[in-house]
Formats: structure tokens, sequence, C-alpha cells
């Protein structure tokens, strides 16, 4: 029994707004044929069902009956905010095109596929999930989906359940898989179809004609309500430097758009640091000279915005990372015969490249020691746990310390680490997520009722009011290209690093000289789910310089 909360029970009679396309019948109109975006030969070769397909946009049209279908859908990674509405738009979308038509959710990600593990969602479940964060409906997990064994194994369960078509919530990787999937059944005549929905808070699958993965809005904005309480903090007191790492494992999206939105003095951005070839040294000496700027004005407080991702576009650091990885996976026993962490570093930093000993013995000793430490099953050092927060503010400090003495710095420092992440992922879906991860699920079923396979549902032209949203279909394979992926080419989903002369970084650019040395906050304050359309329905910066 779900306990509610005054909110969820008001957002439960929120109903999401939809393209006019999807509003009653739908007319599919077939674009031209499609090609990868790149290393064309090579997809076409491994995709030989599902390239070249054309995109799909949807029109308004005559309402058709459709065959009773059962479908199967999946979440995938990690929680991202609207993942119920998906459901809800793809359940409600459904009924509509067939009342016969049945949704079954498999349990915790892709490896309830592959283990049978089910519930099929009925109004009742859909019910009480709808317009709320979270993927707990049906769980995720982070199982991958890429091996025949499993493909077999979830068609003999797709079987069993009479399903025939399967919707694939994830990111870059997950949508990767389920074209695979799709091209598999599909050139066995399997009889399932496989559709993809673009999901990740950290906005990196995006291109053309997927303008924005849904989650992000919110995510965003529940970070940026958070820094702006904290600017409003560090304003008022004025005592404290804030270090405040956005998750964003790779793609520094979220910082660049709560950057945006909030106007924090200092925004690292990864992609730009491994543009510039920048050092660990190089980003610490920016920080403390910004630092420095507004101490001679008299502010000894401001707020630092660190792409989770950071360290591993440090070349030098990426470098350092894959020689301990490789050390220690040959030498654990050696190391961990030793007593003390001092000893332990010592042993490392003398058996490690000259270059790599530079880097590893200016970083403070607990970062070190968590590089020696944490590693995953596969022996990698799990970057993610690498408090780069609080390693930045020990380095910032350190080098304050020297530019004292050489008379550069005549203020105070004190940092105050803070990592947000998890805070953003399960919010309750802005009205903005809420109406595109609806919209995306009718889409969904749309192109599942079309028989259509390979395709990932795309609902565009988001800064227009959501009636002129263009809903349609994407093939998959036309985003795609070939990398490498643990020594071998694959064909992959070209993830969207932020772009450097994009135009939300070089809104950052024209502008971070003020907001370094001027206090010019803003304060978004939460998200709003009633009230004004200005102040309800607005979505990211990033789209909106993107689209201008
Ligand atoms: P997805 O790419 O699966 O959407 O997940 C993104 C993310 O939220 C990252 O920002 C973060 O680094 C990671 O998940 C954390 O993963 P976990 O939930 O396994 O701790």
């Amino acid at each position: 029994m779900m306990i509610k909360s005054p909110l969820q029970i008001a957002r439960e009679n929120y109903v999401p707004k939809m393209p006019s396309s999807l509003k009653g019948g739908v007319k599919i109109v077939e674009g031209n044929v499609t090609e990868s975006v790149a290393d064309q030969d090579d997809i076409k070769r491994i995709f030989p069902h599902t390239y070249g397909m054309p995109v799909l946009n949807f029109e308004a049209g005559e309402e058709k009956t459709y065959e009773v279908q059962n479908v199967g859908v999946i979440l995938s990674g990690g929680q991202a905010p609207g993942g119920h509405n998906v459901i809800s738009g793809l359940y409600d979308g459904l009924k509509k095109l067939n009342a016969d038509n049945k949704l079954f959710g498999f349990l915790g990600g892709p490896g309830g596929l592959v283990d049978n593990q089910y519930i099929e969602l009925t109004a009742d479940i859909v019910d009480h999930y709808r317009n709320t964060g979270g993927f707990d409906i049906i769980g995720s997990g982070r199982t991958k989906l890429e091996e025949e064994a499993q493909y077999e194994k979830a068609l003999v369960n797709c079987k069993e359940l009479n399903i025939t078509s399967l919707v694939i919530i994830g990111g870059d990787d997950s949508n990767t898989n389920a074209c695979v999937l799709a091209e598999y059944y599909k050139n066995n005549n399997a009889g399932v179809q496989v559709i993809g929905v673009p999901k990740t808070i950290d906005g990196d699958l995006k291109n053309e004609m997927i303008e924005t993965s849904f989650g992000f809005d919110t995510a965003c904005k529940v970070y940026s309500e958070l820094i702006g309480n904290i600017q409003r903090d560090a304003n008022s007191a004025k005592k404290y430097w804030h270090f405040i790492k956005l998750m964003g494992r790779s793609a520094s999206h979220i910082a660049l758009e709560c950057a945006l939105q909030t106007q924090a003095n200092v925004t690292i951005v990864s992609e730009e640091v491994e543009a510039k070839q920048q050092t660990l040294d190089d980003v610490v000496t920016y920080i403390a000279s910004i630092v420095a700027k507004r101490a001679d004005n008299g502010d000894n407080f401001g707020t630092v915005l660190i792409p989770e991702g950071l360290v591993e576009f440090i070349p030098a650091m990426k470098k350092l990372i894959a020689e301990l990885n490789d050390f220690l996976a040959h030498n654990e026993d050696a190391v961990n015969a030793l007593e003390g962490n001092k000893e332990k570093r010592e042993f490392v930093a003398g058996r490690i490249s000259a270059e790599s000993r530079e880097v590893f013995v200016s970083l403070p000793n607990s970062i070190a020691n968590q590089l020696m430490l944490d590693r995953d099953p596969h022996g990698n050092v799990q970057v993610s746990l690498i408090e780069t927060e609080k390693m930045l503010i020990d380095m910032v400090k350190a080098k304050l310390k020297k530019m004292k003495k050489a008379g550069e710095f005549k203020g105070k420092f004190k940092g105050q680490p803070h990592f947000f992440g998890y805070e953003g992922r399960c919010a309750a879906p802005s009205n903005f997520d809420a109406d595109y991860c609806y919209s995306l699920g009718n889409t969904a079923s749309m192109l599942i009722g079309e028989g259509k396979t390979g395709y990932m549902a795309s609902v565009r032209n988001l800064t227009a009011p959501s009636n002129e949203w263009i809903a349609g279909g994407v093939p998959v394979t036309m985003m795609m290209n070939m990398e490498k992926r643990h020594g071998e080419m694959k064909p992959v989903i070209q993830k969207a690093l932020v772009l450097l002369n994009g135009a939300p970084f070089q809104k950052l650019v024209e502008n971070r000289e003020e907001w370094a040395i001027n206090t010019n906050y803003v304060y978004p304050g939460p998200i709003q789910y009633f009230g004004p359309s200005e102040v309800c329905d607005i979505t990211t910066k990033t789209i909106k310089y993107e689209k201008a």
C-alpha cells in the first residue's frame, strides 16, 4: 500500500499535454531513407534489416482499428524523472489502439526479461504512478542485453506471454542493445518488435532527431534549486566557497545547464578541459585565481560547479588511472601486504611512469588512497566514487597558501563539498518531463501499432507549445557509428558530449568572467507544478539556446 503525499494525490489528476497529432487518429508520414551518422558500410552490414529505414512523422489522421497485441516494457539503467509517465503514456496509447491490448512490465531492468520476472500492468497499478518520479513501478537494472543466449531466453519468455513487442526505456547503450535485439528478432522472423525510448538525466543521448533525453529537465531543475539555495546562503553568510559536484558520468551537460540557470561563479566543463589538454594543476590554478580575485573585492565566498566525470577528462589523470588499473591488477597482493597507506602510496609511486608519478604524488593523500583501493569487479578504479569536490578544495587551499606567501592572495578560504546526483533522479517530473514522457510513451504505442521495429520514439520541436510538438519514430541505426569497446570495434549510438562550439557552452564563455568576479546569482527556486505557464512549463536553457 503506497502512502501518498498531498502533492502526489494532486498530481495524479494532472493531465499531461500532448502534441495535437497524438490526440486522435494518427497518419504516418514517411521521410527519406536514412544513413548512420558515420561508418555507413559497417552499420549497414551489421544491421541489414533495420538500416536505412525512413524517419516517421505523425500527423492527425483517421481513427483506425488495430490488431490485439501484448507488449512488454523494461526500464534500463539509472533512474530519470518521467519514467512512470512513459509507462502510463504507453499504457493509455495501447488501450486506445485496442482495448484488449495488454502491457507487461519486466521487473528490475533487462534482467527481468531474461529471467522472466514480470507483472501485468493494469489500470489499478498504473493510475497510482501517474506523474510521479522514480522507476519503482517495475524497478530498473543495469544488466546488458548483448548476448544471443539472452535474446533467445527473452524470446521464450515473450512467446509464453504472447508478447509481440518490447519497449526498452534506456540510455545510449540500452538503446543500442535494443536495436541489436530488433535486428536479431527480425533476422530470425521471431515476431517481436523492439522500440526504444530515450532516457537519462545525463542528457547525452541526443541528436538532430532526439532533442533531449527525458529526465534531464527535472534533474537539472532540482540541482539548480539546490545550487540557488546554497548561493543565497553563501551570499548571506559570506564565508564559504561551495564546491558542488554534479552527476553526469561522462558528459558535462548537467553542470553546464545548472551554470546557465544559476550563474555560479565557476563552472568546470570536462570537454573543455580535455580539448585544451589541461592538467589538474591548470584547473586548480584557474579556480584559485577566481577565489583570489573575489577576495580582492572582499568576497570570500562563492560556488564552483564540477562535473562528475572530470578526472577522466584530464589527460594526465586518465593515464594515471589506466596505469594504476594495470599495475594493481598484477600487484594487488604485494600492495595489500603492506601495512600503512603511506607505504602503499610509496610502493605504487615507485613503480609507475615518471609522468604518472608526478600526478599521483601531487594528489591529496586521501584521493591517492582512493585511487589505489576503490575498484570495481573488473579491476577498474570507480571514478564516480572519487570525491573530486573534496580533492579540489584541498588542492585549491594548498595553492592559495602558496599564493598568500607570494602576496597574491589576501583573503580567507573555507570550502564546503557537496555532491548532487541521486537527489534529482527520482524527483516528481516537471510539467515538461511529465508531458514529454507521456507523449513518448504514446508515440511508442503508435510505432508498435504500426508494426515498426528498430525505431526510437521521438518527440521534437520541444521549445514550441506542446500541441505543436512533432511526434514520430527515428531509426536507431541513424544515430550509430563504430567505436572501440573493450578493444573491439562495435556499433553504438554516438554519445553527445558538450559541444564547445555549441550555443549553450558559448553562452557560458560569454558570461563566465562576469559571473566569476561579480555576484550575479540566480535563485531558480523549486519546480512549480501548478501556476502560470511561464513558470511551470519552461524547459532547459540548453534546448532553448540549441534551438535558437
Ligand atoms: P544512465 O546513463 O543509466 O541514465 O545513468 C546515469 C547516472 O545517473 C549517472 O549520472 C551516474 O554516474 C550513474 O547513473 C550512477 O549510477 P548508479 O545508479 O549505478 O549509482
